[in-house]
């Protein structure tokens, strides 16, 4: 949810109340914007964002308590020791989720604190202020906040399912396994590569096999502009083959949250220059074939969307007479590679 659209933008307000069951705010809820001093928080867009899910009956996440991007100025490159910066992260913390207790039913409580290749932990602010159980103490604190609050770890891989995914759920097992209060993963799923279906079905396995919840928790598709049909059609069969694996496990994937629904509002084109068009519906609001798709996900008596038919060849005006189109569906264009975000 992107809360200035929600206060100025009526269409955009009335799609998020009709046609969603759960909220999430884009950025509202991060360190920087809801605690800007050391002393002060903010809570307008937060309490908008909450305020409107319940007005709606939609359940509320909550992104994110601790991460190493969009930090107050006051904690960017501030020198703190150990027990400084721990005792800032349970105030924030205390203060964040004890605010909305009962209310935000999911916390991404870290976020991103893997590095995208290598061993260890990303080098972040707070693995340098106060060592590698800086992700236990904040799941400590966000559980003591709100015992009834379902707390995640959210990542990225920039393969969807490759080494990387791995490596997270050794992370969460490991978290699991000495007793942090730790209730599921989330991937973010910024689509760059093809969605490989069999791999996500073995990440839920996985997450299920660990006794935790599988959230898909930032899904959105990149195209390179300006879109073909054809790229449509891809990014469609890609939604539709995430949502319809959550589907498919309901106990275990319980969340499935779009990083923006419309084109209108998208951190793609500003972070990726030259992609774009990678939510649901279009600029205008009106469905695109991914919206279809994930319709069918949720419901098979649904239609799927189809494919493109193959464009008609452009003929050279010698060659006289009319021109079928050929009726055989388009072949499948692989999304082209571009360049992943990277954290
Ligand atoms: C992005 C927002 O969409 C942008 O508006 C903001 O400027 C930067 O952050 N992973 C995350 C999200 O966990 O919080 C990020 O959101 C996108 C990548």
């Amino acid at each position: 949810m992107n809360t200035t659209a929600l206060r100025d933008e009526a269409d955009y307000a009335a799609v998020l109340a009709n046609q969603f069951d759960a909220v999430v705010a884009e950025n509202a809820m991060k360190f920087g914007p809801i605690h800007p001093e050391p002393d002060r928080y903010d809570f307008t867009g937060a309490d908008a964002v909450v305020e409107a899910g319940e007005a709606n009956g939609q359940v509320v996440r909550g992104h994110t308590l601790v991460w190493h991007q969009q930090l107050p100025a006051w904690l960017e490159g501030a020198d703190l020791s150990r027990e400084e910066a721990i005792a800032i992260l349970r105030d924030h913390i205390a203060t964040v989720v004890g605010r909305y207790r009962g209310r935000i039913a999911q916390w991404d409580v870290v976020n991103e604190a893997l590095p995208d290749s290598g061993s260890g932990l990303r080098d972040t602010p707070w693995l340098r202020w106060i060592g590698p159980d800086y992700l236990d103490l904040a799941f400590q604190f966000a559980h003591e906040a709100d015992p009834d609050a379902l707390l995640f770890y959210n990542d990225y891989d920039p393969a969807n399912t490759g080494e990387k995914s791995d490596r997270i759920f050794d992370l969460v097992a490991a978290m699991q396994a000495r007793g942090v209060p730790i209730h599921g993963v989330g991937l973010q799923f910024h689509v760059y590569v093809p969605v490989d279906r069999a791999a996500v079905d073995a990440q839920i396995q996985r997450a299920r096999d660990l006794g935790l919840r599988y959230a898909m928790t930032e899904v959105d598709v990149a195209l390179p502009l300006p879109v073909t049909d054809a790229l449509l059609h891809q990014q469609s069969v890609q939604m539709g083959t995430l949502l319809a694996a959550c589907v498919a496990e309901p106990a275990t994937c319980t969340t499935f949250v779009l990083w923006g629904f419309t084109d209108r509002h998208s951190w793609i084109p500003s972070f990726l220059p030259g992609l774009g068009a990678a939510t649901p519906l279009d600029e205008r609001l009106a469905p695109k074939p991914a919206w279809q798709a994930l319709r069918h996900a949720l419901d098979p008596d649904e239609p799927a969307p189809v494919a493109p038919l193959d464009e008609v060849p452009t003929l050279p005006p010698s060659v006289p007479g009319p021109v079928t189109p050929s009726t055989e569906p388009a072949p499948a264009v692989p999304l082209p590679g571009a360049p992943a975000y990277t954290g």
